[in-house]
This record gives structure tokens, sequence and C-alpha cells, in this order.
């Protein structure tokens, strides 16, 4: 864009934002939370009629994260006795609110049959429970866990996977509308295919690492799925809107800003806009303008590759109207040109040599502020909530005398609180902030060795320690303004 259109587009910007300011109800306070998924956390893997899901098989059956490594118990976050527990640890940091998920299998066992009475009234006591303690649910209909029933019968890849979410999502909203206001339909769908490509690989003997940017020969069912499921959330928020609930509904998209190294070359910076419009674009154009990335539907065509998309598909995306850009943030992704690929258009995804990172990538606070000025510019400034950001580093977190200084996780924290608060000073409407995670939890492949919480949990004993990043947090959410400095041993 060049400089006078940038211009332009900044003072429309503001000539827009202060006339929604005049007319729109008065704003929520923050939402200072943390997030969690239902697999990751609850255990109870057969409590209350549960179905099986997808990671039930991989893990259980499969063995993919190791032998004994599973989510049977995980940290036993299904049990009320527990999670009181949790929750006053949680209000006591400050929050007022809490991302947690639902699992499809337990609110319908076999994914499409007679909703579960105990799942629901379960769900429904931990949201009462929450809201006692003063703090809001955000809740997510699907956080991975496929029952495995659909799974078997192709998951996402099938299109009749947007009415098996239009009928579940339809209960939800049945049973839920009345407690929660804000409702993230599915989380990460492009991760989630990555982690379905890898199963694959690993249950062929494969070693089946974790691959960001699809390759070719798995574009066509990455593509596939992605628009299945934005069409998925599209029909359950029609549904939602056609019944008139109250309530605000999104998705939450894992964003990965692209970058190059320094050195880059003419067909590396060609793999970074290609990275950028099949993991940022390709969700973003759809949700708020309507078309997909042409590049990428070109790239699609010349090869013939079948994607299983309409030609109205992604106007029918943009219909729904969704309420809100839930956008998961932890690192960019660096893009290149693998050198011994003949192909010109190939590109992947990879992590530089000697740089600041962390189990999920580069640490670089900057490129999160950079990622909410292009939201706010490029795509009319929606209402964003930050549904997850955070980090884990090898080794960190030690428990020692009774206390985790988890020293680079606390400065991640505050350094990222810091950039959104400069773009919300810049205009964007972002409305709230999750921490992944509220504690440490089962880290989907990489099994327990990978901690990413602000509460401490030794897996034996289920006994909970709140790390040093938890204080921390909790001081950010009261309105203190910190240095990353406070973060020390
Ligand atoms: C995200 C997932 C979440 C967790 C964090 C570390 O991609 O949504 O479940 O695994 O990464």
């Amino acid at each position: 864009m060049s400089k006078a259109i940038f211009v332009l587009a900044a003072i429309m910007n503001g000539f827009v934002l202060s006339a929604k300011a005049q007319t729109s109800p008065p704003q929520e306070p923050f939402r200072w939370g943390a997030a969690s998924a239902a697999y990751q956390v609850e255990g109870a893997f057969n409590a209350d009629n549960k179905g099986r899901s997808i990671w039930d098989v991989y893990l259980d059956d499969d063995h993919l994260a190791g032998p004994g490594i599973s989510g049977d118990v995980a940290i036993n976050f299904y049990d009320r006795e527990q999670y009181l527990k949790d929750i006053a640890l949680l209000k006591k940091m400050g929050l007022n609110s809490y991302r947690f998920s639902i699992s499809w299998p337990r609110i319908m066992p076999d994914g499409l049959g007679p909703a579960n009475p105990a799942a629901i009234a379960h769900y429904r006591q931990f949201i009462t429970d929450l809201k006692d303690a003063g703090i809001k649910p955000m809740l997510t209909l699907y956080h991975w866990d496929m029952p495995a029933s659909l799974a078997a019968a192709g998951g996402w890849e099938n299109r009749a996977s947007i009415d098996w979410f239009q009928r579940y999502a339809e209960v939800v909203f049945a049973n839920f509308a009345d407690q929660v206001e804000l409702f993230v339909l599915v989380n990460e769908p492009s991760i989630e295919r990555d982690l379905k490509t890898a199963a694959e690989e690993k249950m062929a003997g494969g070693k089946g690492d974790l691959v960001l940017l699809p390759d070719l020969a798995h574009l066509a069912v990455s593509l596939k799925t992605y628009n299945h499921i934005l069409l998925a959330c599209a029909a359950a928020k029609k549904s939602f809107d056609a019944r008139g609930y109250k309530g605000r509904l999104g998705l939450a998209v894992p964003l990965l800003p692209p970058l190059t190294v320094a050195n880059a070359s003419a067909s590396d910076i060609a793999a970074a806009k290609f990275g950028d419009g099949v993991l940022n674009r390709w969700f973003l154009d759809a949700m708020f303008k309507g078309t997909y990335p042409a590049d990428i539907l070109a790239f699609a065509k010349e090869r013939k590759l079948d994607t299983d998309i309409r030609p109205e598909d992604a106007a029918t995306i943009h219909a729904a109207h969704f309420d809100f850009l839930g956008i998961n943030y932890y690192a960019p992704a660096f893009f290149r040109h693998p050198k011994e690929a003949r192909d010109p258009a190939a590109a992947e995804a990879f992590t530089p040599e000697g740089i600041d990172k962390a189990f999920n990538g580069a640490v670089r606070p900057d490129v999160f502020k950079a990622l909410l000025d292009r939201i706010r510019i490029e795509y009319g400034n929606p209402t964003v909530y930050i549904t997850e950001n955070g980090a884990g580093f090898p080794g960190e977190d030690q428990l020692v005398d009774g206390t985790v200084h988890d020293v680079r996780r606390c400065r991640y924290i505050v350094q990222h609180v810091a950039a959104m608060q400069q773009a919300i000073a810049a205009g964007a409407d972002v409305r709230g902030y999750h921490v992944w995670s509220s504690h440490d939890n089962l880290e989907w492949f990489s099994g327990y060795g990978s901690r990413f919480g602000l509460i401490y949990v030794d897996f034996d004993t289920q006994q909970r320690t709140p790390k040093q990043s938890a204080e921390v947090y909790g001081r950010l959410t009261r309105g203190e303004n910190l240095s990353p400095d406070v973060c020390s041993k």
C-alpha cells in the first residue's frame, strides 16, 4: 500500500470508529482470561457416558504420544472438587474470563444421536461455578475432539461434517445460550489438520513431525478441510441467529505472520506470500471479504487439486457475519523455498537457528503488534478477542522449594500484553486476552513434557502451584503497567 493510501485508510478507519462509538452499546469490561481445552485437561475419559473421540483413539489405541500417555486422567478437571479449587486460583489471579471447551463426544456420545443429560448438567454446573466466582465463560464448542464415529466416517474431509457440526451446535445453543455470551465455534482448523497429517504419518511408521504449512501432497485435503470447517461454522451461526439467541459467535484462528530471513531470495519471498495465503488469508479473506485468495485458488486449479470448493462457498461464509475474530498468536512463521525442491512454487515453514524461541516458535511481541495493526487496516477493524497467547520453554518449569520461577514465560506475557495494548491505543478493537494456558496440561502428541501453564501441575499428585507468571499476570489484570524486568529469579 502506498503511503498516501495507507494514511487515507487510517483516516477512514478513524471515522468509522468514531461513528460506531456514538451508536454502539457500552462495552463490557476488558476480558482478562486464560484458556484450556477439554481433552487436554478433563480426564474422566469414560465418566457420564462419554463417547470416544479421535484423541482417545490416537493416544490410547495407537499410542501416538508414547506408551501410557493419554488424556485418561489429564489434570482431573472434570472433577468438581478439583475444578472448584482451580476456579479459586483463577479468581485469585484476578481473571474475569475463562475460555474452555466442551467435549462433543460427551454432549453427543456417538456424534449425532441424542444429547447426554449428564454431560450437559456437568457443564452447566461448571459455568455456574465460574460465574459465582465472577468469571465469565467463553465456551469453545470444538477443540479437536471429533467423535470417533464421525472421524471414522471421514471427519472434516466429508462434506457431511457441515451438517454434523450444525446439529451438535444446535444442541449446545439450546442448552447453554442462556448462560454464555461468547461462543468460539472451532479452534485452529489448520493446526488440527496438521496434527492429523502427522498422526497418519506416525501410524505409517514415520516420524510424524508437525508440518505447519501443508506440503503439496497435503494441500488439497487441507484446503478441503478448512473450507468444510468454515462452512460448518457459518451453518451453526445461521442456526443461532435464526433462533434469536443472544450471544456472540466467532472462531479461534491461529494467525502466523509470515517472515523471511534477511538474505531471502525472490523464491523465498514468494514462499512467504504463499504461506500467508494458505494459513492466514484463506480464513480472513473468507470471513471478512467473502472471497478465497485468488493466488491460492489459481495454484490449486493449475494443479487440478480436488478441494471440494464450490463457487459460492466463500460468500456463504462471509454472509454468516461472525461477531468476532478469535486470534491465537504464539509466533511468526518463517518461510522459504526448500533448496532441494525442483518445483519453483514449493514452500515450507522453518525456524531459523540462533533466535529466541519457545515451543511454538520465535518470541516476537513486535510481530504481534504488527499482526493486530494488519487486522485493523486490511480487514475493517473487526472485534477481536485474543483467544490464546502464551509460551513454554524447554526445562524452564522446575518446582523448587514450593515455587516455579518461569522467568521466560513471565517476560513473554508482559511483552505480549504491552504489544496488544499498543495496538489498542492505535485503534484495534481488541476486547479480551486469554493466556494459553491456565494450567500445565496434556500437549497433544508431545504428552506431558511441554508445559504452558500459569499454574504448575504435579501430574502424579494433581497438586497445583501458581507460578511466578501467574502472580505477575494477576498484577497485569489489575491494571498495573509492568516492565519485563519484574520477572526475575
Ligand atoms: C495451540 C492449541 C492448544 C495448545 C497450544 C500450545 O495450537 O490450540 O490446544 O496445544 O497450541
